[in-house]
């Protein structure tokens, strides 16, 4: 019966050559972005694109709530990630990174690949970070030059107390604080002003619904006053600010994908902040109340509303389990690191609404069922419109 099931869904999906994209990034793009996209290029070194330039210049602005520049760098969030640390690290100094997940620990990669000192404050994955175990360790290492820490957690699915953390750095130490905020800006409020923050790094694949490509780094007054004395070159912030304070780029710039960015934040500056957080919330408590019903369990201790990481049930293999789900139809992503095959994460991005969701589970359910494991079919989904209509 399941097989049955399986087959003739794989037929449509073979058929139909694409999947949804329902992992945590990329998302699907809306439609104003794939048109921005599809024209003629223009030439950066002209008025036009200075003017794109500006106008996205404002939109960062808003959307990482801050009156500090939001630089725009062609590379995937992790060059964002590294230009914060090669500008805002010391050689002469440790940088604590809060870990938990492989996003966590990319912090920690980025500044031994520099060779700065790393102080790693051990947190297991699928918890949440404690901003007391935070403040004794920096007060252990009081010249550390800066802390890093990864706001929501996409491979664990967790959401760190980052108001606490980052009030804990401000309070216990004179630190840069550089924030990994990839799928946590747009999902949640997180102000950059108001938390004190002095990088805050984000990617163009996810809360923009913009394929990937460009990474956004919101950086504070204090740390342009406190550049570090690592050695870069195409990750030089300053060189960056400065041409961008024109509304140029240092280097040729994804110009494409700048066009699609501009259509995107529209976009979201149509829905407004409160509606793009609650639109993040309402997805995320229906896939947790769906895969509940399905008697799957969390791995996070902690939830956050970017990304929904569950547990595969035992006798179960994950990695088959992901791959079945992409046959039916859905790119639901699998674990990472030693989680490889033992969780499931369901993204609920930027462009993710409640037909996402519904789609997510109604594929998971089959999924399941059409792996011998026991599933009363709309349960799931049942339980995740409950909410949505609760809500
Ligand atoms: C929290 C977080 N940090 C960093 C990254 C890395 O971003 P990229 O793959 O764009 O380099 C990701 C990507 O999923 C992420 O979710």
């Amino acid at each position: 019966m399941g097989q049955r099931i399986f087959t003739s869904a794989r037929c449509e999906f073979m058929s139909a050559q694409k999947a949804a994209l329902v992992a945590p990034g990329p998302v699907p793009l809306p439609e104003a972005v794939r048109l921005a996209m599809a024209g003629q290029l223009i030439h950066h070194r002209t008025p036009a694109f200075e003017a794109i330039m500006r106008e996205v210049g404002q939109g960062l602005g808003w959307l990482y709530q801050t009156q500090q520049d939001v630089l725009v760098l062609t590379g995937s969030g992790s060059t964002g990630m590294e230009a914060a640390l090669v500008n805002f690290a010391r050689s002469d100094a440790p940088v604590v990174c809060v870990g938990g997940g492989k996003f966590a620990l990319r912090w920690a990669e980025v500044a031994r690949a520099y060779g700065v000192e790393v102080v790693l404050l051990e947190v297991p994955w699928g918890q949440a970070a404690s901003p007391e175990a935070l403040g004794e360790l920096l007060e252990a290492h009081p010249n550390t030059a800066a802390v890093t820490i990864t706001a929501n957690e996409t491979s664990t699915g967790v959401h760190h107390p980052i108001e606490a953390l980052c009030a804990v750095v401000r309070e216990r130490s004179e630190a840069l604080l550089l924030v990994d905020g990839i799928t946590a800006v747009g999902v949640q409020d997180l102000g950059m002003d108001a938390l004190g923050i002095d990088a805050l790094v984000t990617g163009s694949q996810k809360v923009y619904a913009v394929p990937p490509g460009l990474a956004f780094v919101g950086v504070s007054e204090r740390a342009w006053s406190r550049l570090g004395d690592l050695p870069r070159y195409g990750l030089d912030l300053a060189r960056e600010r400065a041409r961008q304070c024109d509304g140029q780029t240092a280097f040729s710039p994804a110009i494409s994908l700048i066009f699609g960015l501009q259509a995107a934040l529209r976009l979201l500056r149509e829905e407004g902040l409160e509606a793009l957080w609650g639109r993040h919330a309402r997805c995320a408590q229906a896939t947790r109340a769906g895969v509940a019903a399905l008697g799957l369990e969390l791995f996070s201790a902690a939830p956050c509303n970017a990304v929904t990481a569950v547990r595969v049930p035992d006798g179960l293999d994950g990695v088959a389990l992901a791959t079945r789900c992409l046959e039916l139809g859905a790119v639901i992503a699998g674990g990472q690191s030693h989680l490889k095959g033992k969780i499931l994460r369901i993204g609920h991005l930027g462009s993710h609404r409640r037909a996402d969701v519904i789609h997510a589970l109604s594929t998971l359910e089959l999924a399941l069922e059409s792996m011998g494991h026991p599933v009363a079919f709309g349960k799931g989904v049942g339980a995740a419109l409950a909410r949505f209509s609760a809500s």
